[in-house]
């Protein structure tokens, strides 16, 4: 089961790019940046609603991020939905055929399980899927884990 959006992502050259229109022009809270040295990205978390609006630039010409903003340019990167059961509901994708990035979920190093859905199979958009940690979960996302 979709229980929420955890987040939407946002990928943009600088991240400042994204703050003076997000935080500054719009108004939103920022609420922490970070470097993901795994993923070669700068992220900015902007809460808004009990999800995030996340804003993502690349820290090395090489990320992944850089390549897609090099053939894509700025804009929707992708959606994270919050799942209840992340196995079934692959399982449940991969029997209908959907392209999937991840068959098996990542684990993440606050022990979230997280895929990424291809966007051939959902109509040109990256959907990421979130699983916290059954004894974290809340749903006041001041008490969600780092993501
Ligand atoms: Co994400």
């Amino acid at each position: 089961m979709i229980t929420r959006i955890d987040h939407v992502a946002i990928v943009l050259p600088e991240l400042t790019e994204g703050t003076s229109f997000w935080v500054d022009a719009l108004g939103l809270p920022l609420e922490k940046i970070e470097e993901v040295p795994e993923q070669q990205v700068h992220i900015a978390m902007l809460p808004v609603g009990g999800a995030y609006i996340e804003l993502l630039a690349p820290s090395e010409e090489t990320s992944g991020v850089a390549r897609y903003l090099q053939k894509k340019g700025p804009g929707l990167h992708h959606i994270c939905l919050e799942v209840d059961d992340i196995e079934a509901l692959l399982a449940r994708l991969k029997q209908a055929n959907i392209p999937l990035i991840d068959e098996v979920p990542r684990i993440g190093s606050d022990g979230k399980k997280l895929a990424f859905i291809h966007p051939k199979g959902s109509g040109g958009v990256l959907v990421e899927l979130y699983q916290y940690p059954k004894s974290e979960y809340k749903k006041d996302p001041e008490f969600a884990p780092d993501k």
